[in-house]
């Protein structure tokens, strides 16, 4: 982890790109960073073409000043290797190191995470440039972590990828005969005799609309290939830097809920995660919070690094509302209380030009520290280090997972009907904010991970399992585990072929029910149920079912379906299996977790008013909650143990009222009774 190279407080820094500016400003960019307490810059993330004039010929001279300068001004470095974007004679002499687009489209030099990750050019330069990196600046121990590339991600349709996708495809099912078999190509005479008959799924070949495919099981192993096609890229420059550089960590910038990628495959290879927090306007507490929770279970629960946040503004969106006062900081503090051990910007200094010259940066156009925006970075900046090193490595003691599957993802929505409006991620969040509204604290899972350690877990949507996972599940559950999936679940396996002799597949025996139909209601129309007295929605999806050992905890209203199962409930072995057979109400989620909550007793970390998130860290023998105020009011809350507020160092013992200022902070330690 970042932390371990005798960093004692929480890092303060992000990504700094000097190379845009002269020297004077450099060292004026020290004297600033010294002012806002930064401890880290993130350097060279995108100087491939400033660092490789041709195939042979490096120039590391202004990156050694720059790294010279930023040592004796006692910084730490976050180094990137800068392959995020390739240098423009490479692509005019290697036109192979140019993408090609979903629509066939072969591109030209432009923009940014534009290499294909199978061209031989590519692989070759970016290793090679990692090494050299490696090798010049080994000797620097203020290099607290590398940062291999920057935010990897979207796709390649080229010649070469089509070429590699038939080796992956090979190395995966060793016989034509076995891809016949799991893609179902006797269907719409697809039968492939040859395995250069198989091409990439896009436009040209199987497209039904983007989102969706013609025949999933290509376009599902075209993704799991295209993640691992990048990854290979991502290993190949850790393993050259390894060898150089074994202590050093190695990360690269992941970007929460990023469809195209496997992060749960590709954690397994970084030394730490770390990611990039960028809400929209649109997105709700929950909503981060869950990304957070996401990127945390990535590595099993290990802390992470927030490696970019804006300090005020974003550029790209279409209306870049500014983080009102206080923001920045509540949302810093919301990293940390899920997670983060380090806190980081993009950027440093505004730029002049091109796209980004309007994002914000801890330094604006005007060049000196008397703006609402470095204020509050000096601000935070101080606390942090009176904060010092009382969180760090601290970690989540949550009773209650949610499963969330890249393939699951992928596969559910390839797929032509039953509506469009199935979306995973949806189903999560519903899930995730019930709880999280009511600060039940949730960790992310993915299928690898063990469930032994939890009392509750939720699987919405749950529509591939994948190998044993069933097993799993039934395991989970007969020790005495609380398990709750969704409507469409169980309905296919890892190749997103049906799993036949009826819905939820391998999971109807553990949920005593067996779905007979999918009723998709179009937008606007509904259904309802009623439990314990209120009547809520049922929306999206119904599924109609039988009973097969469970009971009924509500049915629907209306409709041919109406006085049939909606929600219930199977007692198997000594635990308990729900099943939700439509989408509802954020009511109906929040009442209907908390009895689950209550019955398992799964308790909330604090009681809070809302919009009042309380979540909690655990080292040793100390709690620490976070309490985060994100309403622009003053809030009360009551202490529910003696315990000592971090920033303030105020003391409270158990009873007291604690008033919270409008978007303020609260960092409560206490003793755990154990
Ligand atoms: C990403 C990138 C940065 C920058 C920011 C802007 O996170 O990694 O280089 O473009 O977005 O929000
Ligand atoms: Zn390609």
């Amino acid at each position: 982890m970042i932390n371990s190279n005798n960093v004692k407080k929480i890092v303060y820094g992000g990504d700094y790109n000097p190379e845009q500016w002269s020297e004077d400003i450099w060292e004026e960019d020290m004297r600033l960073f010294a002012l806002a307490g930064i401890d880290i810059v993130t350097l060279n993330v995108f100087s491939w073409a400033e660092l490789q004039t041709d195939e042979v010929t490096y120039q590391f001279e202004k990156l050694d000043k720059i790294m010279d300068l930023v040592r004796k001004h006692g910084l730490k470095v976050c180094l990137a290797t800068s392959t995020g974007a390739h240098p423009a004679w490479m692509a005019k002499k290697y036109p192979d190191i140019l993408r090609t687009e979903f629509n066939g489209m072969k591109r030209k030099f432009g923009g940014r995470h534009n290499s294909c990750p199978n061209s031989p050019t590519y692989q070759k330069y970016s290793v090679a440039l990692a090494k050299e990196l490696a090798l010049r600046y080994k000797g620097y121990d203020n290099i607290v972590a590398w940062h291999i590339s920057n935010e990897f991600g979207g796709e390649c349709f080229c010649e070469n990828c089509e070429k590699a996708f038939r080796v992956w495809l090979k190395q995966k099912y060793k016989t034509i005969k076995e891809v016949n078999r799991v893609w179902n190509t006797s269907f719409w005479g697809h039968t492939f005799y040859d395995w250069d008959e198989i091409v990439l799924p896009n436009l040209l070949s199987e497209n039904f609309a983007y989102e969706r495919t013609m025949f999933q099981g290509i376009s599902l192993d075209y993704r799991r290939f295209n993640s691992d096609s990048m990854l290979a890229c991502y290993l190949a420059e850790y393993e050259v830097i390894k060898a150089i550089t074994p202590d050093i960590p190695i990360t690269t910038n992941l970007m929460g809920f990023y469809k195209p990628l496997d992060y749960k495959k590709w954690a397994k290879y970084m030394d730490f995660v770390s990611w990039d927090n960028y809400p929209s306007n649109s997105d709700s507490i929950s909503k981060i919070a869950l990304n957070h929770d996401l990127i945390r279970g990535l590595k099993g629960g290990m802390p992470f690094v927030l490696m970019e946040q804006t300090p005020s503004v974003t550029n790209w969106q279409a209306y870049n509302a500014l983080k009102r006062p206080g923001v920045m900081r509540l949302w810093s503090y919301q990293a940390a209380a899920h997670g983060a051990d380090a806190i980081m910007f993009f950027q440093m200094r505004r730029s002049i030009g091109a796209c980004e010259k309007y994002h914000g940066a801890v330094i604006d156009h005007v060049g000196h520290e008397h703006t609402r925006v470095f204020r509050e970075v000096t601000a935070l900046g101080e606390e942090l280090k009176q904060l010092g090193d009382k969180t760090l490595g601290a970690v989540s003691d949550a009773k209650t997972a949610i499963l969330f599957d890249w393939d699951n993802w992928w596969a559910l929505e390839y797929s032509a009907g039953p509506s469009c409006e199935l979306k995973y991620q949806d189903e999560i969040l519903n899930y995730y904010s019930a709880l999280h509204e009511q600060n039940i604290p949730v960790d992310i899972i993915g299928s690898d991970d063990e469930l032994s350690k939890y009392k509750i877990v939720i699987a919405p949507l749950l529509y591939m399992t994948k190998g044993n996972y069933d097993e799993k599940i039934r395991e989970f559950v007969n020790q005495g585990g609380s398990f709750l999936t969704t409507f469409f679940s169980g309905i296919v396996d890892e190749h997103d072929l049906v799993i036949t002799g009826g819905y939820p597949g391998k999971l109807r025996d553990i949920l005593g029910i067996w779905v007979e139909e999918n009723d998709a209601l179009p937008n606007g129309e509904e259904n309802s149920f009623i439990m314990k007295g209120k009547q809520y929605p049922a929306k999206l999806l119904c599924d109609i079912m039988h009973l097969e050992g469970a009971k009924t905890i509500s049915s629907y209203e209306n409709d041919f379906y109406g006085n049939t199962p909606c929600i219930t409930k199977n007692t198997f072995g000594k635990g308990t299996a729900y099943y939700v057979g439509t989408r509802s109400s954020r009511e109906f989620y929040r009442d209907f977790l908390k009895e689950i909550c209550e019955e398992k007793e799964v308790l909330p970390v604090l009681n809070t008013p809302s919009d009042v998130e309380a979540v909690r860290r655990i080292k040793g023998d100390k709690s620490f909650v976070f309490v985060l105020n994100h309403t622009s009011e003053e809030k009360i809350i009551i202490a529910e143990n003696n315990c000592k507020e971090l920033l303030s160092g105020t003391v409270y013992d158990k009873g007291n009222k604690i008033c919270l200022k409008a978007k303020d902070v609260l960092i409560l330690e206490s003793t755990l009774v154990i």
